[in-house]
C-alpha cells in the first residue's frame, strides 16, 4: 500500500462552518509566510540542523542493523526496549500500527518466529519489577535506548537489569543479551559499549529523541519483529518529497501546521485534539502528543524574548472517546481543533449479524460490519462537530501499511518544524525540563548538583 494519504480540511473552513472557523482569504494571506517559514526549513536543513529529514536516505544503517537481526534474531524470543519520551514513543507506535494486535500473546507461529515486543518507559517499581519475574532472562534481549545516555529513569532500568544478567549469565556472557541505541560519541553508554564490547546502533548527532522514530532507535526494534523498514522510510521518502514545495496547497504538512498555527494565534483554539479511529493508531497519537508539546510549548521565542507560547496536544480514541469526550468537544469552549487519523480500509473486518428482526434497535445493525459502524461514526463524528462550528481534519490512509505510516509520521515530523518557525520558537529544544531534572539529581545525590530546599509545605493547604 503505497498510496499518498490525505488532508481533508474542509472542516477547519468558515464556509463550512456557518461562520467560524478559517476563513479561505486568512488561509491565502497565510501563504506567503508559510512560504517564508518552508525557506528557513529548507536552510536550516541544507545547515545540517534537521537531520531528521535524511533519515530516510541511511542504506548502509538499514544494511547494519538487518545484519544484526539475521545474527542475533533466532535467539530470543522477547526483545524489550528500554527508554523513555522520544526513545520509547516512536517504537510503540510502530508496533502498535504494524504489528497484528495482542502480537506479544500470539504463539511463536502466529508470530511467525518473530520475538514479542516490550517497551518499558515508566519506572513505576511496580510494574517494572512484576515485568522482570515474569519474562525468561535466557531468551530476552534488552534494547537500551538514550540519546544523552544520561537519562535517569532508562540509566535506572538499565542498572537493574544488567545486574540481574550479570548474575544470571556471569560477567562476560551477560553482554549478548544487551543493545543498545544511543550517541555515535557521546554519552555514558556509547563508553559502556566501547569498554565492555556491547553491541550499539548510532543515533545520527543531530537527530533528536522525539525526531528519531526513523532512525535505529524505531528501526533495531522494528526490524527485530519482522516490520518493513525499508517501505517505513520509502514512505517517509515520499512525503519529503512532497513537502518539497513551499506552495502551501500542496503541502500537506504545511497545511497541517499553518491550520493549526491560525487555529491557535487567531482564533484562540489552542487544543488541538489528535482522535485516531483506528485503535492501531491511538499510539501514534500519543507520539504525536510528545512531539507537538514538547517542540511547540516554549517560554522564548528565537531572539529570546519571553513569549509563553504553545498548543497543548490532546489525544483520543474513536468511537471509545465518543463516549468520553466528544460531548466537551461539540459544546464546550471554541478552542480546540480535531484531528481525525483514518484508514480507509481495514484488513479484516467482522460482519454484524442479522438478527431480532423486529427489534429495530438492533436489526438496522445485522448486515453491515464493525468496520462499516466505526467509519460511519467517524464521519457522524466530523459532520456533527461541523454542524456546530467546531474545527475538525482528516488524515486519511489508505491503508495501514509500514509505507502509509512512514508518511504519516514525516509529514508530522515536518509539520512540527513549519509550526516551530510560524510560532518563532525553536522546536528542536526542550529547556523546559532541564530544573526539574537537576532537581531529581540534587534529591538523588549526584555529585554537583544542589537545591535549593523546597517550602515546607502550610498545613492549612492539606485537606484529610
Ligand atoms: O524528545 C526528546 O528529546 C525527549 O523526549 C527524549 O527523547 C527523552 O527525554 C529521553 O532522552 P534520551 O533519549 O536522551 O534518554
Amino acid at each position: 500500500m503505497t498510496e499518498p494519504i490525505l488532508l481533508d480540511y474542509n472542516n477547519m473552513m468558515a464556509p463550512r462552518l456557518g461562520g467560524r472557523g478559517i476563513e479561505p482569504a486568512r488561509l491565502d494571506a497565510a501563504a506567503s509566510r508559510f512560504r517564508a517559514a518552508h525557506e528557513e526549513v529548507r536552510r536550516r536543513r541544507e545547515n545540517g540542523e534537521l537531520a531528521f529529514f535524511e533519515l530516510v536516505d541511511q542504506e548502509a544503517t538499514i544494511r547494519e542493523i538487518l545484519a544484526y537481526v539475521d545474527v542475533v534474531g533466532q535467539d530470543f524470543d522477547t526483545v524489550v526496549v528500554l527508554g523513555i519520551g522520544g526513545s520509547a514513543l516512536g517504537t510503540t507506535t510502530l508496533q502498535n500500527a504494524l504489528l497484528p494486535a495482542f502480537w506479544n500473546e500470539l504463539d511463536d507461529a502466529g508470530r511467525k518466529g518473530f520475538p514479542r515486543l516490550y517497551v518499558l518507559d515508566n519506572i513505576d517499581p511496580t510494574t517494572f519489577g512484576a515485568f522482570l519475574e515474569r519474562i525468561d532472562l535466557r531468551r530476552t534481549l534488552f534494547n537500551v535506548v538514550s540519546k544523552s545516555g544520561t537519562t535517569a529513569e532508562t540509566m535506572a532500568q538499565f542498572l537493574i537489569v544488567r545486574d540481574r544478567l550479570a548474575r544470571a549469565f556471569g560477567d562476560d556472557a551477560f553482554k549478548r543479551h544487551l543493545v543498545f541505541t544511543t550517541d555515535p560519541e557521546a554519552g555514558i553508554l556509547r563508553r559502556l559499549a566501547r569498554e565492555e564490547g556491547i553491541t550499539a546502533f548510532p543515533i545520527p548527532p543531530r537527530v533528536g529523541g522525539r525526531f528519531s522514530v526513523l532512525s535505529p532507535v524505531g528501526l533495531l526494534p522494528a526490524a527485530l519483529v519482522g516490520i518493513d523498514i525499508r517501505a517505513l522510510l520509502d514512505g517517509a521518502r515520499a512525503m519529503v518529497e512532497r513537502c518539497d514545495t513551499p506552495e502551501l496547497g500542496a503541502n500537506p504538512a504545511g497545511l497541517f501546521a499553518t491550520l493549526q498555527h491560525i487555529a491557535d494565534t487567531a482564533l484562540a483554539a489552542p487544543i488541538h485534539v489528535m482522535m485516531a479511529y483506528t485503535d492501531r493508531l491511538y499510539a501514534a497519537a500519543d507520539w504525536f502528543r510528545q512531539l507537538w508539546a514538547e517542540s511547540l510549548g516554549k517560554r522564548r521565542d528565537r531572539t529570546g524574548a519571553e513569549v509563553f507560547r504553545g498548543p497543548t496536544p490532546v489525544k483520543a480514541l474513536g468511537a471509545t472517546d465518543q463516549h468520553s469526550q466528544v460531548q466537551l468537544y461539540m459544546e464546550g469552549p471554541f478552542d480546540k481543533t480535531v484531528t481525525f487519523l483514518a484508514v480507509r480500509e481495514f484488513p479484516t473486518d467482522l460482519p454484524i449479524p442479522h438478527a431480532y428482526p423486529g427489534v429495530e434497535a438492533l436489526a438496522y445493525l445485522g448486515g453491515h460490519s464493525l468496520a462499516e459502524l466505526l467509519q460511519a461514526e467517524r464521519a457522524a463524528t466530523a459532520q456533527a462537530l461541523a454542524s456546530q462550528g467546531r474545527m475538525n481534519m482528516t488524515i486519511e490512509l489508505p491503508g495501514l501499511s509500514a509505507h502509509t505510516l512512514g508518511q504519516l509520521l514525516m509529514m508530522l515530523q515536518i509539520a512540527t518544524v513549519y509550526a516551530g518557525e510560524l510560532y518563532g520558537i525553536d522546536p528542536l529544544d526542550q529547556p523546559g525540563v532541564e530544573l526539574g531534572k537537576q532537581l531529581t539529581y540534587a534529591r538523588m545525590g549526584r555529585g554537583g548538583y544542589t537545591a535549593p530546599p523546597a517550602p515546607r509545605p502550610d498545613p492549612r493547604w492539606i485537606a484529610g
